[in-house]
């Protein structure tokens, strides 16, 4: 069974480790790390990676190695099984020199997923099944909140009908019930709500279907790692009987689609070969395609002289929805890499690298083309393509335009100060990745804008008519180091930004001028994350913090409509001792008058785990 002491003993591992070993917040593992972040090393979970590094790859991925798996087939593998290998298996004698939580950090970082989780998870030993698992009805017949950004725009506001809820209601909010996800550290799955039912992933392997109203399980669906972002639902041909499925992508870069109506996998096909590619961003589902986009956790320890770096470049992958079938494959850095120098330890570098896409790909329908943001280069110089928006053809891939926010920026994680090694970029960049996915929005004159924020706090506006021209570009940041990661959400007349530096800022579309600014933390010094993705209805913005807050805001003025702390116990439906946290990345949603949130996140410095997904009302 599931224990406390287990749970704590989880956390332990992935954060108190990483403080002890840096004294410092560590960066996100699997995500652009926020400015002020990721200045010590690869730290959390992303401390598996190292260890893999340096401990490992001598043999696995060393071709002269007869019979030792690739790394590529240890992720794989169960973290009991990775987990056995070094304590009991045939690399007792590799696991001697580590500690048990190095081993449970190596585990853990390859299988993509915490010890135990496997059995835990399974809905079938949950006391809280559905009675009954009626035909799915139409998802575009009922309020919905399907995928990542509500709408092919990515926009993140749902309408007045979608939402079911008012501002005038918003107040009265309260908790309708929590599911607690057993042996989770991050509830960092964003809920998708159609048909009456949630469809959510989590850092535990999982993917579940629950009864929106009561938070009864329908099915659970077994990944091969981690899911960290939101679910898609659509119609599906050519699958026997399945008639809708939902598409996501987990943390070693394979998408997925699932019947939804039984859990039952249609197709599951995988994005990269990269042996550190994930699917972090949701997969973007648009008539009939699937465009998933792939990012890396390459960049966090490359710098390790263990380690022949670099040689992953982001890309988008275009996927026939019924079949799973390849249809493009864009990389944002356009040569792949190639042999460099050899480091001073005689291993080969190689370059250009970099460049992951971290953000769910935005449709212009219009223009038939695809957007999304581009991450920092892992090499220089750096490519033209990093930290930038990038449009590519909707049915080709081929890269219509970029326009790029921040030039020069080389990053790997641990390249500052005493870490440097000559594994490093000659100059180390501000890492300043777009995590975010650029709103697509039509002014009332017609105009339409493609907005999108920088890590320094940048807001701008490109025209998607002129090949993405800037109209114009604000700075919205209070004060240093705070800026946008996971982005914002935009009604008719403003875009709403959370930052990392703590509170929301409102920029006029029309003109680009910041109309407003909460800081929502009472202190100033405190420091708190904000930049988890908003999310807007007529009249009230939400954003998630890493201090466990959810607030409400009126984007009349800013002002706070309401606030909840979820940093505390929850009594879940399922029975899992339940535990609030921060919010790090996803946002909440907002379909037939609930709000759905995952609360916990265990991947950032200075943040709360925590493994349940709450479902407010205000009946
Ligand atoms: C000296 C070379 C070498 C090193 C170093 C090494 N391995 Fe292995 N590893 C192998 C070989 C060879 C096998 C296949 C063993 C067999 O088939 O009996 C293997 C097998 C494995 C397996 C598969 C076990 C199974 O259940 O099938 C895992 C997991 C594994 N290694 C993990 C690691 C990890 C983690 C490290 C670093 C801490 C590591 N190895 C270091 C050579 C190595």
């Amino acid at each position: 069974m599931f224990s406390y002491s287990r749970l704590a003993a989880l956390l332990t591992v992935s954060i108190g480790l990483a403080f002890q070993a840096f004294g410092q917040a560590p960066p996100a593992a699997g995500q652009p790390p926020a400015p002020g972040q990721g200045r010590g090393g690869p730290v959390g979970t992303e401390t598996g990676f190292r260890t893999f590094q340096t401990k490992c790859m001598t043999c696995h991925g060393n071709p002269d190695v007869e019979r030792a798996p690739s790394p590529n087939v240890i992720r794989q593998m169960s973290p009991e099984r990775i987990y056995a290998a070094l304590t009991t298996g045939p690399m007792a004698a590799q696991g001697q020199s580590l500690s048990d939580t190095d081993k449970k950090m190596l585990a853990l970082f390859m299988s993509g997923r915490p010890l135990g989780s496997e059995e835990q998870g399974d809905a079938k030993n949950m006391p809280n099944q559905c009675e009954s698992n009626p035909p799915l009805a139409n998802p575009a017949s009922g309020p919905e909140w399907n995928g990542w950004g509500v709408d092919a725009y990515n926009t993140r506001y749902q309408t007045a009908k979608g939402a079911g809820l008012t501002a005038a209601q918003v107040p009265n909010l309260k908790l309708k019930w929590a599911f607690g996800f057993p042996t989770g550290l991050s509830a960092f799955g964003q809920p998708t709500i159609a048909s009456g039912r949630v469809f959510v992933g989590t850092d535990i392997g999982y993917v579940y279907s629950l009864n929106a109203q009561t938070g009864c399980v329908y099915w659970s669906f077994k990944t091969k790692g981690s899911v960290r972002n939101a679910i898609s639902i659509g119609p599906v041909k050519g699958q026997g009987a399945a008639k809708y499925a939902i598409y996501f992508g987990d943390s070693h870069s394979n998408v997925y689609a699932v019947n939804a109506q039984n859990g039952a996998l249609l197709w599951m096909t995988p994005a990269d070969d990269h042996f550190t590619a994930r699917i972090t961003g949701a997969p973007a589902l648009y008539e009939g395609r699937v465009y998933a986009p792939v990012s890396s956790s390459e960049e966090l320890s490359g710098s390790n002289l263990d380690y022949a770096c670099c040689t992953f470049r982001g890309s988008v992958v275009a996927l026939d929805a019924n079949t799973g079938k390849q249809i493009w494959k864009t990389y944002t850095i356009p040569d792949a890499p190639k042999p460099t120098r050899k480091n001073s330890k005689g291993i080969q570098q190689y370059a250009p690298a970099g460049a992951s896409v971290w953000n769910t790909p935005t449709v212009d329908v219009k223009r038939h083309a695809l957007y999304f943001g581009t991450g920092d280069s892992e090499t220089s110089p750096a490519a033209n393509t990093s930290d930038a928006v990038m449009a590519v053809d909707l049915d080709t891939g081929k890269m219509l335009w970029a326009y790029q926010a921040q030039a020069n920026d080389s990053w790997l994680g641990g390249c500052n100060g005493a870490g440097k090694t000559d594994n490093c970029p000659d100059e180390q960049g501000p890492d300043w990745d777009i995590g975010n996915s650029p709103i697509l929005r039509t002014l009332a004159n017609g105009k339409r804008l493609l907005v999108a924020g920088t890590k320094n706090g940048d807001v701008f506006a490109l025209d998607p008519d002129k090949n993405g021209e800037k109209v114009w570009r604000i700075n919205v940041a209070n004060k240093e180091r705070s800026g946008i990661v996971w982005g914002g959400t935009a009604d008719e007349r403003n875009a709403y930004y959370g930052l990392s530096g703590g509170g929301i800022a409102a920029v006029q579309l029309a003109t680009g001028e910041k109309v407003w600014f909460n800081p929502l933390s009472p202190d100033p010094n405190a420091r708190v994350s904000n930049a988890a993705a908003a999310t807007a209805i007529p009249g009230v913005a939400f954003v998630g913090g890493s201090d466990a807050k959810l607030h409400a805001v009126a984007t009349s003025d800013g002002h706070t409509l309401w606030e909840v702390d979820m940093n505390h116990e929850f009594e879940t439906v399922n029975k899992v001792p339940g535990k609030g946290g921060s919010m790090g990345a996803p946002g909440a949603t907002v379909a037939g008058g609930m709000v759905f949130v995952g609360s916990g996140y265990g991947v950032l410095g200075a943040i709360i785990p925590g493994n349940v997904l709450l479902a407010f009302s205000a009946e």
